[in-house]
C-alpha cells in the first residue's frame, strides 16, 4: 500500500483503480506522464469508431452520474432533442457539498483524464463546445486544468481537427465565485450565462432540452467524465465486470471526521459496505481512539444520517435509498461517541441556511428559522416548544415526511428518500435533513438540552453575569 503526499489523504491498495491509478506519480498532472500511461488512447480509439458506437459503449457500461443523482451518463446523453444545434457539454466542477473533496483531487492530480473524458463525451453525444466550470476556491485545480488544457491545445488534442480527425471541439474554462447552490445544474448554467446563480424551474428547464443559452446541454460531474478514458481503452465489459449490475465500476469516496485514517478512497461500487470503508485496514482503519461509532452521514451533508446498525449496507443506491438516505456526492462524515449531536446538526444547518439563494420562501425563511431555533437549543436557551417548532418548520420544507420530534426512535426505513419538497432545489430540504436525523435518532440529547438549560454563570464578585 502506498500513501501519496501530493494528494493528501489519498490511499491506494490492491483494489481496481479506474480514475485514480495515476495519483501515484508526482507528475501525474503533466501531459508527458499522462501519455506515458495510456493517456488519450481512449480518445484515439473513440475517434476510430462512429460516434453512435461510442455512445452505445457508454450506455452499456451504465456509468452512474457521480454528482449526486446517480443518473446513467449514456442515457442522459440520449435525451437531447433531435436536430437542435448547437448543443453543449457543461462540466460540473463546483464541488461544494460539505464533506466532499474528490473532484478537486481529480482535477489537481489528473486534469488530462478529465479533458480526455470531456472530448469523448462531446464526440459521442455530438456536442460542439465544452464549458468546464471549476469552483472559485480551488486555486490549484484551476491552475492544473488550465495548464493541461494549454498542453492539450498545443498537442492538437483539443480544438480544430482533434488528432487529425474531422472532429473539432473547444473547451472553455470558467471559474466560479464560490456559491454552493451553483453546483445545481440549472444554477450553474445561469452562472455561466453571467446571471446570479439561482436554480431554474424543471420543467421546462431540463438542461438536456433547454440548457445553456437555451440550447440542449449535457451537464456531467467531473468524476463521471473521468471514467470515460478508461472505459474507452478497456471496453464496457471490463467496466461492468467490476462492481454490481446496478452499480458497476468504482466510485471515489471522501471520508472525514472521527476515523483513524480519513481520506479519499476509490472503492468498488455496489459491493463495498460502509463497514468495509470505515473499519477496513486498507481504508479508514476504524474509529479514532477505539471509540464507538455514534452516527455517519453516508452521502454528503445533505444526506440523512445512518447509525452503526446500518454499517453493513453496501454502496448501492437501491439499498441505501430505501434505508432512508442517499449516496449523493460520495462523502462519508463520521461521528464518534464524543460527538455533540445537536451541535453537529447545527453546523450543517448553518451551512445550508447561509447558502440559500433566496428564490423560494420555504428555503429562504425556513432555513433561517431552523438555524435560529437550533442555535437557541444548542446554546441552552431552548424549550420543548422549540423542538416541536423545528419539526413544524421542517415539514413546511419537506411536507408529510416527518414524525414529531418526541416520537420514538425511527425504524431504519421509516423515512424513504428522496423527500417530498416545497422548494425548487434540494438546498431547502438539506437545511432540515441534519435536524431531522439528529432529532429522530438522538431525541434524548435534545431533551437533555432543553431540560438542563444553561445555568447562569456567576462572576467573581458573586453577581449573575
Ligand atoms: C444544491 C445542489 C448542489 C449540487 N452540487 C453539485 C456539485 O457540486 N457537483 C456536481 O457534479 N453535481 C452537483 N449537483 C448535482 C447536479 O445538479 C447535477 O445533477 C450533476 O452535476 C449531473 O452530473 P452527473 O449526472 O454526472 O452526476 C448538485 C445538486 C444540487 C441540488
Ligand atoms: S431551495 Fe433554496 S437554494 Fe434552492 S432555489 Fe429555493 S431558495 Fe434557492
Amino acid at each position: 500500500m502506498t500513501t501519496f503526499p501530493h494528494a493528501p489523504g489519498f490511499v491506494a491498495g490492491e483494489r481496481p483503480q479506474i480514475v485514480t491509478e495515476r495519483f501515484q506519480y508526482e507528475d501525474s498532472y503533466t501531459l508527458e506522464r499522462y501519455r506515458a500511461t495510456g493517456g488519450y488512447e481512449g480518445l484515439r480509439k473513440a475517434l476510430q469508431q462512429p460516434s453512435s458506437a461510442v455512445h452505445e459503449e457508454v450506455k452499456s457500461a451504465t456509468i452512474l452520474g457521480r454528482g449526486g443523482a446517480g443518473f446513467p451518463a449514456g442515457t442522459k446523453w440520449g435525451l437531447t432533442p433531435q436536430g437542435v444545434w448547437p448543443r453543449y457539454l457543461v462540466v460540473n466542477g463546483d464541488e461544494s457539498e460539505p464533506g466532499t473533496y474528490k473532484d478537486r483531487l481529480l482535477m489537481e492530480r489528473d486534469p488530462h483524464q478529465l479533458i480526455e473524458g470531456c472530448l469523448i463525451a462531446c464526440y459521442a453525444a455530438g456536442l460542439s463546445q465544452c464549458f468546464l466550470y471549476i469552483r472559485g476556491e480551488m486555486a490549484l485545480a484551476q491552475e492544473r486544468v488550465a495548464a493541461a488544457l494549454n498542453e492539450a491545445y498545443a498537442a492538437g488534442l483539443v480544438g480544430r481537427n482533434v488528432m487529425g480527425s474531422s472532429f473539432s471541439v473547444d473547451v472553455v474554462l470558467h471559474w466560479g465565485a464560490g456559491a454552493y447552490v451553483v453546483g445545481e445544474e440549472t444554477a450553474l448554467i445561469e452562472s455561466l450565462e453571467g446571471n446570479r446563480g439561482m436554480p431554474r424551474l424543471k420543467p421546462p428547464y431540463f438542461p438536456a432540452a433547454i440548457g445553456l443559452y437555451g440550447k440542449p446541454t449535457i451537464v456531467n460531474n467531473v468524476e463521471t467524465l473521468s471514467n470515460l478514458p478508461w472505459l474507452m481503452r478497456n471496453g464496457s465489459a471490463a467496466y461492468t465486470a467490476i462492481g454490481t449490475k446496478t452499480s458497476p465500476g468504482t466510485r471515489m469516496v471522501a471520508v472525514s471526521g472521527h476515523v483513524k485514517r480519513p481520506g479519499v478512497y476509490e472503492i468498488v461500487n455496489g459491493t463495498t459496505t460502509f463497514r468495509d470503508l470505515l473499519y477496513g485496514e486498507e481504508f479508514c482503519k476504524g474509529i479514532r481512539n477505539g471509540n464507538a461509532l455514534k452516527a455517519f452521514v453516508p452521502g454528503g451533508g445533505s444526506a440523512p444520517w445512518f447509525t452503526a446498525d446500518q454499517l453493513d449496507l453496501p454502496f448501492e443506491a437501491s439499498q441505501v435509498g430505501p434505508a432512508g438516505s442517499m449516496l449523493g456526492s460520495g462523502a462519508v462524515m463520521v461521528m464518534d461517541e464524543t460527538t455533540d449531536i445537536p451541535a453537529a446538526a447545527l453546523t450543517l444547518t448553518n451551512f445550508y441556511a447561509h447558502e440559500s439563494c433566496g428564490k423560494c420562501t420555504p428555503c429562504r425563511e425556513g432555513g433561517t428559522w431552523l438555524q435560529r431555533i437550533l442555535t437557541r437549543v444548542v446554546n441552552g436557551d431552548g424549550t420543548t416548544e422549540d423542538l416541536a417548532q423545528l419539526v413544524e418548520v421542517g415539514s413546511m420544507i419537506c411536507p408529510g415526511n416527518f414524525p414529531h420530534a418526541s416520537s420514538e426512535r425511527l425504524g431504519l426505513a421509516a423515512v424513504p428518500f428522496p423527500y417530498k419538497m416545497t422548494t425548487i432545489c434540494f438546498v431547502g430540504p438539506s437545511a432540515y435533513a441534519p435536524v431531522h436525523s439528529a432529532l429522530t435518532l438522538f431525541p434524548e440529547e435534545f431533551a437533555a438540552r432543553v431540560k438542563h438549560r444553561r445555568t447562569i454563570p456567576v462572576t467573581a464578585v458573586g453577581a449573575p453575569a
